[in-house]
């Protein structure tokens, strides 16, 4: 399907669970704060439709991702564990068209949900690299990522995890090549009172580790996630500008084509916005696809 000036392709239903449907997408449009973003080549992009679509609950869920993103890119970066377990967000869509009204954007990874929890012909469990450090983390800056990894009815096996090349090797390990996705309201519960305090608190290794603007990124994002309606508009315009140039920038590495100055992302002149007065009531703020 062409949309103004991006294409969107349906590629197949990705998935449902308890919370959301996700569609697998090729795109080159991607809505979101900030303004909507073209690239040159295509995306292969999840699409997260919430069951239960509260108003602002599209740009709500990118936040709550966004968050995990960025300590991620911590955790990585300052060799809490060695490689990236969160896939990159791309933007969000609140009061879209009738069909898609709050939704946002991710990478899509691809690889295998459900694998075993159990190393084959044993009772042992397998050891995925980098996932203890990864749970122990997170968990000591308020986010519980553990939960909801297993499935309801076999508790061997495994849920949320996107893993890309699920072999177990002889001793029981499974590689780094896997993403944690969902997280939904469901599946990971937040400790704002601990992740606030750490973001205070770890001020000056963040603000090294991930560059000022992406910490005070950050800071807002989690200040929205936390006490919403009293964050100004004034705040709100920043964090949308931050989610902006940070959108651009995780999707630039597919925007060659666009000419001579650098490869960019094209901005065209829709955006979707945190502040309920510039809201609109009816009607598509963007077009979700
Ligand atoms: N980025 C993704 N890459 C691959 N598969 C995905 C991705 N996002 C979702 N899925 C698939 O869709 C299913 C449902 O998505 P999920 O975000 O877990 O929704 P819910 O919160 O309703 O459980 C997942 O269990 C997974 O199989
Ligand atoms: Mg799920």
């Amino acid at each position: 399907m062409k949309l103004g000036n991006g294409v969107v392709e349906l590629i197949a239903e990705g998935g449902a669970g308890s919370e959301a449907v996700i569609r697998l997408e090729l795109r080159t449009m991607f809505p979101g704060l900030g303004g909507t973003l073209l690239t040159h080549e295509g995306v292969a992009a999840a699409l997260r439709i919430e069951r239960n679509p509260d108003p602002m609950s599209g740009h709500m869920m990118f936040i709550r991702h966004l968050i995990v993103k960025k300590l991620d890119d911590h955790f990585y970066r300052t060799g809490v564990y060695t490689f990236s377990h969160v896939p990159r967000v791309f933007g969000s869509i609140s009061y879209g068209p009738s069909e898609v009204r709050e939704a946002y954007i991710y990478e899509w990874a691809f690889g295998t949900d459900g694998f075993s929890w159990v190393a084959p012909g044993t009772r042992d469990d397998i050891i995925l690299r980098d996932w203890k450090q990864f749970v122990d983390n997170f968990w000591s800056v308020g986010l519980d990522l553990q939960h909801d990894v297993t499935d309801a009815e076999d508790g061997r096996i495994s849920q949320n995890i996107v893993h890309q090349y699920p072999l177990c090797t002889e001793s029981g390990d499974m590689c780094s090549l896997w993403k944690r996705i969902d997280f939904g309201f469901r599946s990971i519960q937040v400790n704002l009172d601990r992740l606030t305090g750490f973001v205070h608190d770890k001020a000056t290794v963040l603000q090294s580790s991930l560059h000022c603007d992406r910490y005070e990124m950050l800071r807002l994002a989690v200040r929205y996630l936390a006490e919403r309606d009293s964050v100004s508009d004034y705040d709100l315009g920043r964090l949308e500008r931050f989610i902006g140039e940070y959108r651009r920038s995780s999707l630039r590495h597919y925007a060659y084509g666009f000419g001579p100055a650098g490869a960019d992302v094209c901005v065209n002149g829709e955006t979707e916005t945190l502040i309920e007065g510039r809201k609109p009531t009816e009607g598509p703020a963007s077009d979700a696809g």
